[in-house]
């Protein structure tokens, strides 16, 4: 029945059941997490070393970024013929102020890498026309023969990248207006003056995060845990922005427990059918977790 195979291609919207698509793996600790994921990245390089990666910014993915310095400084992974395309930036942020993702990324990555800086590319927050930004982005990434692998972080209300919830989205790469908990949540790279942080940034669009080949979703922390599972469960609507990557043929969300915890309280049965990274206890990887976040709650 025709209806029946629509419902195919859309499993999860339309039966909350768990997505067909969407590859869900639980770590006990941010720190496993980062590490396996930085493998991964190392892995994906090897078998392609001219790989062309999508970046986030974010607290989440700093234990990630030490790893792959980690990784670089026994010689396990080799950026040299690597691509890469960041998220977002601040407008109004030049490459150079330490406020800026630009400045984020060299301090936590860039810095302790061997990519060449030619391959790095990033939206310029000065840019005087930022339309003509945002498309140049764009065909850059076109050039580059698209994004293989997109790593992101979620954003406390469910945005990607800097794309906020809203009626609707923007499917290519735009300015956008930061909702007031985002530029909280963005604060510590301010010195915690929230009145300092830009009302406005650039991003990739929706459809440029949903073109790359694979998409790695992080989340970690309990705070997190009502988005992933909305994210993963919901349905797919632009107030929750991240909800849309259940449209992706190729995404993995790599969580740890405590982003892990509505899965396995509202739905009891769902933890049997996600692979999980180990099986210590949740209390102790919770506890381990806020002890990391308050390790991380400066961006610096
Ligand atoms: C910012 C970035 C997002 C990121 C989000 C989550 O808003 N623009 O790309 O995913 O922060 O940050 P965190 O990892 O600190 O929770």
């Amino acid at each position: 029945m025709a209806y029946g195979r629509w419902t195919d291609h859309l499993p999860y919207a339309m039966s909350h059941q768990p997505s067909a698509m969407m590859r869900i793996r639980v770590f006990d600790t941010p720190l496993g997490l980062a590490r396996a994921c930085a493998r991964d990245i190392a892995r994906a390089l090897s078998a392609r070393p001219g790989l062309v990666l999508g970046l986030p910014t974010g607290r989440t993915p700093i234990p990630l970024y030490r790893a792959l310095a980690r990784l670089h400084e026994a010689g396990r992974v080799d950026f040299s013929r690597a691509t890469t395309f960041n998220l977002d930036e601040f407008l109004g942020l030049a490459a150079g102020d330490p406020r800026s993702y630009r400045a984020f990324m060299q301090r936590h990555l860039f810095n302790h890498v061997n990519l060449s800086p030619r391959r790095i590319h990033f939206l310029n927050g000065t840019a005087r026309d930022v339309d003509k930004e945002c498309r140049a982005y764009e065909r850059a990434i076109d050039r580059a023969g698209g994004i293989d692998l997109q790593i992101l972080g979620l954003g406390l209300n469910g945005h990607i990248g800097f794309n906020e919830p809203a009626r609707a989205l923007i499917a290519r790469t735009h300015r956008t207006r930061l909702k007031p908990g985002t530029r909280r949540a963005n604060a510590a790279l301010f010195g915690h003056r929230l009145g300092a942080v830009p009302r406005e940034a650039i991003s990739m669009g929706m459809a440029t995060i949903l073109h790359a080949r694979r998409v790695v979703l992080l989340a970690t922390g309990v705070t997190k845990a009502r988005r992933v599972e909305r994210m993963i469960r919901g349905p797919v609507t632009p107030r929750l922005p991240a909800s849309f990557l259940q449209l992706h043929r190729n995404v993995d969300v790599w969580i740890d427990r405590p982003a892990a915890s509505n899965l396995e309280l509202s739905y009891p049965t769902f933890s049997s059918s996600f692979s999980r990274a180990s099986t210590s206890s949740p209390i102790a990887s919770r506890t381990k977790s806020w002890a990391r976040r308050r390790r991380n709650s400066d961006w610096g």
